[in-house]
Parts: structure tokens; sequence; C-alpha cells
């Protein structure tokens, strides 16, 4: 719910006129398999975690992944109508790099999806940082807070468009499965954002957004 749902309310882009996508942080491979059920046959993923990839690789929504940072994933550049992250961004402290390499990768006029904790959520619920792992050992990793605005500055900085963006809220839905947390109701969760890459674009005013009510 929290990023598959976003992710299904996006106008642009239209899934099934992807023809490469690469998936940034892929991890388990949900969100290639997501895209693959909406159509799109090509799907290269990085991942910096080998467990993840494994798993990945089981799923088989890839047709090629690489053990990569997904601020240099090594992926050639220009050559994917589609760049997608999902979940990923709060794990890097700056996100600079990641808009950066997701525009290296673009083919002209190609939308990139991030979908991301929202801010407001990691700050009034907390996250959880530290684990016990297989081993029993305790493990810390860290949880980066990026504000919209951190967002807006890093896309528009590496020459992407901003072209949709939605928030999700915590809702009866959310409850229904996660009862404890009715005094986030109405808290906003994650977003997504859908950037283009506008350079070969006729510069104007535009027409407004296709997600605003007319
Ligand atoms: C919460 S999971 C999300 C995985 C997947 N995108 C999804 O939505 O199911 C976060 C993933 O980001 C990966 N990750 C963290 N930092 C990364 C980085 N700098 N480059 C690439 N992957 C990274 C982790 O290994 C993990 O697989």
């Amino acid at each position: 719910m929290m990023d598959l749902a976003l992710l299904e309310r996006l106008v642009e882009p239209r899934w099934s006129a992807v023809s490469r996508a690469a998936d940034l942080g892929c991890g388990t491979g949900r969100t290639g398999q997501w895209l693959r059920e909406r159509g799109v046959e090509h799907i290269d993923g990085v991942d910096v975690t080998p467990e993840m990839l494994d798993l990945a690789r089981r799923r088989g929504a890839h047709e090629r992944l690489e053990e990569a940072d997904a601020t240099a994933t090594g992926l050639p550049g220009g050559a994917y109508d589609l760049v997608i992250c999902s979940l990923i961004d709060e794990h890097l402290d700056d996100l600079r790099p990641l808009y950066s390499e997701a525009h290296r990768l673009a083919a002209p006029g190609a939308a990139f999806v991030l979908v991301t904790f929202h801010p407001h959520f990691i700050m009034t619920s907390g996250m959880p940082t530290h684990y016990t792992n297989a081993e029993g050992e305790p493990v810390a990793i860290a949880t980066n807070v990026h504000l919209i605005s951190d967002h807006i500055a890093a896309g528009l900085g590496a020459g992407w468009r901003l072209a949709e963006l939605h928030e999700n809220v915590i809702d009866d839905a959310w409850l229904k499965i996660k009862p404890k947390w009715e005094r986030f109701r109405n808290h906003p969760f994650s977003a997504a954002y859908t950037w283009r890459e506008d350079s070969g674009a006729v510069q104007g005013l535009g027409s407004p957004p296709p997600w605003l009510p007319r």
C-alpha cells in the first residue's frame, strides 16, 4: 500500500508504453514484477545487497541484475524510457547523485518515478534503524529525512521537470491492516514523484498537469 497503491495512481507514465526500465535499488524485485504485470518487458535492476539480488533473481522479473550503487549503476546512459526507484532514498544521505544518475540513464523524454517515505511520517513516527541479524549480532542502518523541497531541488538541479506528485495518507484501508496506527490517521505516509526528461521539448507555458481537477 505504501508504494504500489501510489504507482496505481500515477497518470504518467503509461506503463504499457515503456520499452526498457531501470529499477534502482530493486530489492527482491517487487517493483519489477509489478511493472512486468503492466506490460513492461525489459527491466534492468541494481541493488547494493547481494541477498536481495538473489531473491530478485529467483523472482525472475528482471533481464539484467547487477550489484551496484543506485548513484553509480554502470548501466548504459540514455538507454531507458523509465527509471524507477522505490523506497531507497532514505538510505542515501544526499539525493543529488541519485537524481543525476537517473538522468544519465534516461532516454530523451523518459520518465523517472521515485517512491519515497513521506518526510513527515519519518519525523512523526520514527523509523527503526537497529536490528538483530540471523547471527544474533546488532546491526544499525541510517535513515535520512529528505524534505519535499530537497527532492524538488535535486530533481530540477539534475535537469528533470516535475510532471506529477502524489501523497498517500493513513486511511481506513491502512488502518484495517495496522489498527495501532489510529493515532496517525490522515498523516501522509509515502509519496510518488513522476519526473520527465524534457530536453527535446519546445519551451512554453505547457498544459496543466494531468492529475489536477479541471
Ligand atoms: C526497502 S528496500 C526497497 C526495495 C525495492 N525497491 C522495493 O520497493 O521492494 C531498500 C533497498 O534499497 C537497497 N539500497 C540501499 N542503499 C542503496 C544504494 N545506495 N544503491 C542501491 N541500492 C540500495 C537495499 O539493499 C534494499 O534492497
